[in-house]
């Protein structure tokens, strides 16, 4: 029984690894889209009514355990080309966050319609903290380029609303993307006194970037009875 339920933990583990970042569904199409000399050339590129439809619920990564956020952009809704926008549906399950990111080409606009959620913002070098705590009907906003993070602060599933300023914004995590570089320009970074076999042991805790989401801080979890 045991060895059995492990086939749906893989199977779920593998999609989760899989959606990292937004697999473009028809590039074909989406470079018809962009080449399209009118809107009106473009708009014959989608006949169907299912074209302009987008169904989040209906998404592979759609879950609360932990959580996910699903997108509506270029990759995955072609009718987003040249129209300047992505809408993402963030799913946060218990104590679910988002881990510190930024989007390279987009600013990005949340709006909360359940539950309690902190986001946490550090602007560029020099600016503060901006911590700001959301109930539903609540939004904040990360400018361009702006560290990022937010946090289910309650023990019941919150679910937000995002918007990106471009149909193509980027997502880049933090802490994945840092341990990409050279081993030793990592060392120097943390001021030279953390040792490669440190480094290994933090990098090997990182969370894949996965959904989006992974499981918040430790007193969140706490507080929950999750931990
Ligand atoms: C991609 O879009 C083009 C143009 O609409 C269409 O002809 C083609 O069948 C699509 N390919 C896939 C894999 O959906």
């Amino acid at each position: 029984m045991a060895r059995m339920s492990l086939t749906p933990l893989l199977v779920l583990s593998l999609a989760w690894a899989a959606s990292a970042t937004d697999k473009t569904l028809n590039s074909t199409l989406d470079i018809s889209l962009a080449q399209a000399p009118t809107a009106l050339d473009k708009v014959a590129l989608l006949p169907s009514p299912s074209d302009w439809r987008f169904d989040f619920f209906a998404q592979p990564t759609y879950q609360y355990n932990p959580g996910a956020v699903i997108n509506a952009n270029a990759a995955t809704f072609p009718a987003t080309v040249g129209n300047g926008l992505t809408m993402s549906w963030v799913n946060l399950g218990p104590c679910a966050m988002q881990p510190p990111h930024y989007h390279p080409r987009a600013s990005n606009y949340i709006v909360v319609i359940e539950g309690t959620v902190e986001t946490y913002m550090i602007p560029e070098n020099g600016g503060e903290l901006i911590k700001v705590l959301l109930e539903p009907g609540q939004m904040t906003l990360f400018p361009k380029g702006s560290l990022h993070s937010m946090q289910n602060m309650g023990c019941d599933k919150a679910t937000l609303v995002s918007a990106l300023s471009t149909e193509d914004p980027g997502t880049h995590n933090v802490a994945n993307g840092l341990f990409g570089l050279p081993r030793d320009m990592v060392a120097a970074a943390f001021g030279g006194s953390l040792s490669a076999d440190d480094l290994d042991t933090i990098y090997g805790k990182i969370p894949p970037v996965g959904t989006g989401v992974t499981l918040g801080s430790a007193s969140c979890l706490k507080t929950c009875h999750m931990k």
